[in-house]
């Protein structure tokens, strides 16, 4: 007949697996669990009590269903206040003897659940991941939704039909900085401070010596000084000048630049090249003719026109009835200009030319109002695609 000794310790825990409190008692010299209540009262050794714990542990991790569960088995087993701590603090109780053993046999029991805990956590955070790769599973052969399809502005439609006219005729193409100093976008081409030629030019002013470039021209002198003759450029860009917006104007406005020095170059260089650039860009029976002008920084200087496109020159609201129109300004490169540069006039000799490209674009596609381009109205731009 076992005896309740009245220092036992209820361990609790264990009673919902087995129906049972093991109540941990001292028999002959052994350590021994009563399990009470009980129909008939059950002794358990303190290896059995370990082996028990050990296998309903394992019956538990292993119907673990998520790792939150795993974790709570965790704490309810090896946690501080576990079922196996709980027995290895019984351990005092023991005899000299059974210590080591039932201690060997506790650290073994909790190495055990502990790497059944480990190995469960990886079974269940792979089968979540394989879970999530199934859900995640693409079915390429759904049909897709089709995406917005943007199109080219025809801005810039114009202005790749340029680049590649003037490329097929050996130019490079060159950008530089939209804010310049005064000294490239007027200095440097003839216009001093007090040159009247400014007064047309007004612009938003950064400083006094630096402002919002009014003219691509000032790549002409940034590219003469940095490379020298031969040059074949053509220079495309934003530009600014103080003006109000209309039909016609806007203070933002875009040009395209070009720029020819090398060794005997002349007049004709410059009127042949032109003229073909216009003919490819309105078709070969279109006609031009220079009429002369002044820029400060070419000598000659002269404005070009075309024939009207529409009309082919007898005259029509397009041209208002002139039959030509206007298309840009050109001329031989200034000697102080390519001086300026470091490019010596007796040897080298250029020319230059300078277009708006808004209303190259407003002509080659019959727009009549320049803000339609900057307006980013859907309706209008679909119709160029
Ligand atoms: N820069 C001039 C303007 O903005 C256009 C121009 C005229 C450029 C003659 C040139 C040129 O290179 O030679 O009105």
């Amino acid at each position: 007949m076992l005896m309740r000794n009245p220092k036992s310790k209820n361990l609790g825990g264990t009673a919902e697996l087995t129906g049972f409190v093991p109540v941990l008692t001292i028999h002959g010299g052994e350590a021994v669990f009563l399990f009470a209540p009980a129909k008939e009262r059950e002794d358990l050794t303190m290896k059995q009590a370990l082996e028990q714990i050990r296998q309903t542990a394992d019956q538990l991790i292993a119907a673990a269903e998520n790792e939150r569960a795993v974790d709570e088995l965790r704490v309810r087993f090896l946690g501080k206040k576990g079922e196996v701590t709980g027995i290895l603090k019984q351990m005092g109780k023991l005899s000299a003897e059974e210590r080591p053993v039932i201690g060997a046999l506790a650290n073994q029991v909790r190495e055990d659940i502990d790497a059944h805990i480990r190995t469960r956590m990886k079974e269940l955070a792979d089968e979540a991941m394989a879970k999530r790769l199934e859900n995640e599973v693409i079915d390429v052969t759904l049909p897709g939704t089709q995406p917005v399809q943007g199109g080219i502005h025809p801005f810039h439609l114009v202005l790749s039909e340029l680049k590649d006219i003037f490329l097929g005729m050996g130019f490079d193409v060159v950008g530089g900085p939209e804010v310049e100093l005064d000294h490239y976008n007027f200095e440097m081409l003839n216009m001093p401070k007090s040159h009247p030629a400014r007064d047309t030019q007004d612009t938003f002013y950064i400083t006094e010596n630096i402002l919002l470039r009014t003219q691509t021209s000032p790549l002409q002198i940034r590219t003469m000084e940095k490379h020298k003759a031969p040059i074949r450029i053509i220079a495309p860009g934003r530009v600014y000048r103080s003006d109000e917006v209309d039909a016609t104007h806007s203070p933002i406005f875009h040009q395209i630049e070009g720029l020819v020095v090398d060794k005997g170059i002349t007049f004709s260089d410059l009127k042949g090249t032109l003229e073909l650039f216009i003919q490819k860009l309105y078709g070969p029976e279109t006609r031009v003719r220079f009429r002369p002008h002044h820029f400060p920084y070419t000598e000659p200087s002269a404005e070009m026109d075309m024939s009207c496109f529409k009309c082919g020159g007898k005259g029509c609201p397009l041209c208002k009835g002139e039959g030509w129109i206007e298309i840009l300004g050109c001329g031989m490169v200034h000697p102080k200009v390519l001086e300026n540069c470091g490019i010596d006039p007796e040897e080298y000799s250029g020319y230059a030319f300078g277009m708006g490209l808004e209303r190259i674009a407003m002509m080659r596609y019959g727009i009549d109002d320049m803000r339609l381009l900057y307006e980013n109205d859907l309706r209008f731009l679909k119709q160029f695609n």
